[in-house]
């Protein structure tokens, strides 16, 4: 695969479906790590989602005519909230992961500080975002689901454009 045949642009309503569907398939890995399948990504209906587009922006990567990728965020005066990172299995390790945070922070460049979820015993999700300058500023139990670990990290952007590159 050639990244550079990879188009990362803003979904549509009518990508929410498909996007969807890419979740439940990438989050399957993560369920299979923690022998934990209650989770809400798993779980998550069209009706939701939809409430998310709502109030979020969804980008998709696309090859070939198919999404690929796809991660959410919500802008908060000067503040990000970013959330559902997702990558086929078949595409992963190749820098797409990255260059989808990438994108949301050139898509933001007025934002002071990017934050994010993720599972305690996610190591490694923890050093993916470790490897582009988040940093875990708190751990929770997260009552929704059962009292699991979670971190909380957050990022914070100096300059006025701060992608890194990949
Ligand atoms: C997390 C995820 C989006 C990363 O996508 P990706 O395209 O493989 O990411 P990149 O290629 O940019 O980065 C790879 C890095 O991710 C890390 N990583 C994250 N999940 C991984 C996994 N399941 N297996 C191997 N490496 C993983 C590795 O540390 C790797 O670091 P390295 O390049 O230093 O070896 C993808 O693994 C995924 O969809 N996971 C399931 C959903 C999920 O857990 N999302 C995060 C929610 S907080």
């Amino acid at each position: 695969m050639n990244m550079e045949e990879i188009n990362i642009s803003i979904a549509r309503l009518e990508d929410l479906e498909e996007i969807l569907r890419l979740q439940k398939h990438a989050f399957r890995t993560e369920a299979e790590a923690h022998g934990n399948y209650d989770i809400e990504p798993l779980k998550q209906t069209y009706e939701s989602i939809l409430s998310d587009f709502d109030t979020c922006v969804f980008l998709k990567a696309v090859y070939k005519g198919e999404i690929i990728g796809s991660v959410k965020y919500k802008a908060l005066d000067d503040r990000v909230w970013l959330g559902k990172l997702i990558v086929n299995t078949s595409h992963r390790g190749r820098g797409l992961g990255k260059r989808l945070l990438a994108e949301v922070e050139r898509n933001n460049p007025g934002a002071k500080k990017f934050q994010l979820f993720t599972a305690a015993s996610s190591l490694h999700n923890i050093r993916l975002y470790e490897s582009v300058g988040y940093r875990v500023c708190r751990e929770y139990e997260d009552e929704t689901q059962g009292g699991f670990l979670m971190v909380e990290m957050e990022k914070y952007v100096t300059s006025s454009f701060s992608a890194y590159s990949i």
